[in-house]
């Protein structure tokens, strides 16, 4: 433990398989940062009132590297108490901790639905104590969704800083991907304004999704798939491919660096 856990206590709402999508695409696409970490560590930060979506993790993530080991942190030292049944070390261990990580050096960090009720400032050094605790070659996921996972987006972020943002929708219930502007992080969710880079992101796709109406009658995951191809084509440096948007997720480069523009 380093001093003081670094953050503040906030509502601790959750709900099992509430993770599922961005702990999907973990495996997807963090499996070679686990694979090859001398000491597999993964901190879910932030876990709630209850610690089913850790335990969730460390499930989904044991398909990749059997010996992970994931560290449940929160700042709430009551919430530690009340996780502590569920653990099961070395595998699943709970402790006291902020954005400082404990001074853990996890490979991985999930972070989700925490710097949603921080203040916009609060987010730099929310970023810089997280990635600062990794260990060489890690990552950190920091995102938000809806209550029961329906609508979520992310932030991939490594020591260099935020590196992409990947929106991602249970598509037969989605009415237009403008809806995921309310599930945007807290460094994006009041970037939603004309003239900054998130906004017209989600305008060319609500525009794609518009146009691929046709589509609609073949479901909304082929809808979807023909709305991102259009956002491609248009210039938008969309990184990922059809195997993830049949899923419902688009990846671009974080919004505001020089790799996102279309
Ligand atoms: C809304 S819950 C999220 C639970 C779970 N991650 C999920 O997405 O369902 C947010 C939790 O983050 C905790 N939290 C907030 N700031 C934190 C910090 N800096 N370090 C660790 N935990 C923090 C809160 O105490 C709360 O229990």
């Amino acid at each position: 433990m380093t001093g003081r856990p670094r953050g503040m206590v906030t509502r601790g709402t959750t709900h099992p398989n509430r993770l599922r999508r961005v702990d999907r695409w973990l495996v997807a696409t963090c499996a070679g940062r686990l694979r090859a970490a001398a000491d597999p560590l993964v901190v879910d930060l932030g876990f709630g009132a209850t610690p089913v979506t850790a335990v969730e993790l460390r499930a989904r993530l044991a398909a990749v590297r059997p010996d992970v080991r994931v560290v449940g942190l929160e700042i709430d030292p009551e919430r530690v108490a009340a996780a502590e049944p569920a653990a099961d070390p070395p595998a699943l261990t709970f402790a006291r901790g902020g954005f400082e990580l404990a001074g853990l050096r996890p490979v991985l960090v999930r972070a989700f639905n925490v710097l949603r009720q921080y203040d916009e400032p609060a987010v730099p050094d929310a970023w810089a104590a997280m990635t600062g605790g990794l260990a060489p070659g890690g990552a950190v996921v920091e995102g938000t969704c809806d209550e029961v996972g329906r609508l979520a987006c992310w932030v991939l972020l490594d020591a260099a800083g935020p590196r992409t943002l990947t929106l991602a929708a249970r598509l037969s219930t989605l009415d237009s991907p403008a809806e995921l502007a309310e599930r945007l992080p807290k460094s994006l969710i009041h970037r939603n304004v004309p003239g900054e880079p998130v906004h017209a992101l989600i305008r060319a796709l609500d525009g794609a999704w518009r146009d691929a109406v046709p589509y609609a009658a073949f479901g909304p995951r082929q809808r979807w798939q023909r709305a991102v191809a259009a956002l491609r084509d248009a210039g938008w440096p969309v990184v990922d491919g059809p195997r993830r948007w049949r899923l419902g997720e688009v990846t671009v480069p974080y919004p505001g660096t020089a790799a996102g523009a279309p």
